[in-house]
């Protein structure tokens, strides 16, 4: 059997029995009780005023872009080690993005180098920051450096589900914050994501646009152009349950994070992420960097083995699709995705299998 890298966990038959009660009440529609109870339990669990489950983590993502107003022109700043859907959303819309590199304690933004993208871009309309491989971001850090410009900060968290900063929620504090239960995160719904926010009003409107913007009247009204983003009653009530054992997952990942560092202990040319002193994960990903290994072949090897791995985000920078934007990094980045591989992660990852990887790498070192 092949190993994934974070393949989806159920919880015994508890997503099930949600399923059928979905099927139950006939809400097979992108709305139902189980929609709603999923926005709430989030939204008390997470501790935010407002919830919108929608169908991805891209959608939140452009639900925020377009509530915010983001045009042709405007300036948004983004972080440079992240997922293309952090940025795509926003240049889709028109924008010119800029790219923050990362901070070595913590291989998320640099709270210095968006401070002095911010000064050379003040004007910014607003500032996309990634939680990565489940660490969340200095957020007191960027939202003073975003505060002292008056730029809005978005929280792209659809990494960090059930992570914290500060004892907080990751997001927590953001205009805006955004999570992903794709098939590949800590939970999942099978594909969805959420917008939450402390500004409700702002989240009404979030809502509005994901239901083509229909004005409140009896018959179909538009004074904008909305979309149709809503997450469906049926993955709620899978993403629900998920939520509901969200705990047992943080758990899970932990041990697993705690087997690899067991296992490869003594091997100083492999060196897991730095763990920031201000959270606590929620180990989405085990990520290393390896020193003499091309993670390449790192991953082929595995791949043959029948275990999936892969290497880090490819830099924004790097991407032929954003050739020429403006970078305010440094070489780690560049050097993070030479050097980095992300390990198999699920929650149900055996020893064994951990030993083998950890063989099949060391043979590449020869
Ligand atoms: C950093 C980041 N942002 C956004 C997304 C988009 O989420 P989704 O796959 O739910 O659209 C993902 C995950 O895939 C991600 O890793």
């Amino acid at each position: 059997m092949r190993t994934f890298l974070s393949p989806p966990c159920m919880n015994g038959d508890a997503e099930r029995k949600l399923v059928v009660e979905a099927f139950a009440s006939n809400y097979i529609a992108p709305c139902g009780p189980l929609v709603d109870a999923f926005e709430r339990e989030a939204a008390a669990r997470f501790g935010f005023e407002a919830t919108l489950a929608t169908v991805s983590g891209t959608m939140a993502l452009e639900l925020a872009a377009r509530a915010l107003g983001i045009g042709p022109g405007d300036t948004v700043i983004a972080s440079d080690l992240t997922f293309i859907a952090s940025v795509g959303p926003f240049v889709t819309l028109g924008a010119k993005p800029v790219f923050v590199g990362s901070d070595p304690e913590t291989w998320t933004m640099s709270p210095a180098l968006l401070e002095r993208a911010l000064t050379d871009y003040p004007k910014t309309k607003a500032v996309v920051a990634t939680d990565l491989y489940g660490q969340c971001c200095d957020m007191e850090a960027l939202l003073k450096v975003c505060g002292r410009f008056g730029v809005p900060l978005i929280a792209d968290a659809a990494e960090s589900v059930g992570a914290t900063c500060r004892g907080k929620a990751s997001g927590k504090g953001a205009l805006l914050a955004v999570y992903s239960f794709n098939g590949n995160k800590i939970i999942t719904s099978g594909g969805g994501g959420m917008l939450l926010s402390d500004d409700a009003g702002l989240l009404a409107r979030c809502r509005k646009l994901a239901q083509q913007a229909r004005e409140p009247v009896p018959w179909y009204e538009h004074t904008a152009v909305g979309t149709h983003g809503r997450l469906g009653n049926v993955p709620a009530a899978i993403g629900l349950a998920q939520l509901r054992h969200l705990d047992d997952a943080l758990r899970d990942k932990a041990r697993v994070w705690d087997l690899w560092g067991d296992v490869l202990a003594g091997r100083d040319w492999i060196r897991r992420m730095p763990t920031a002193p201000y959270g606590v994960p929620n180990r989405w990903l085990t990520v290393v960097t390896l020193d003499g290994v091309d993670p390449l072949a790192a991953v082929k090897v595995l791949a043959d083995a029948g275990i999936e791995s892969r290497p880090l985000w490819k830099p924004m920078r790097l991407q032929p699709v954003f050739r020429g934007a403006p970078v305010y990094g440094t070489a780690l980045e560049e050097n993070l995705f030479a050097h980095g591989l992300c390990l198999p992660s699920g929650r149900t990852l055996d020893r064994e299998t951990v030993m083998t990887v950890a063989g099949l790498i060391d043979k590449l070192r020869g």
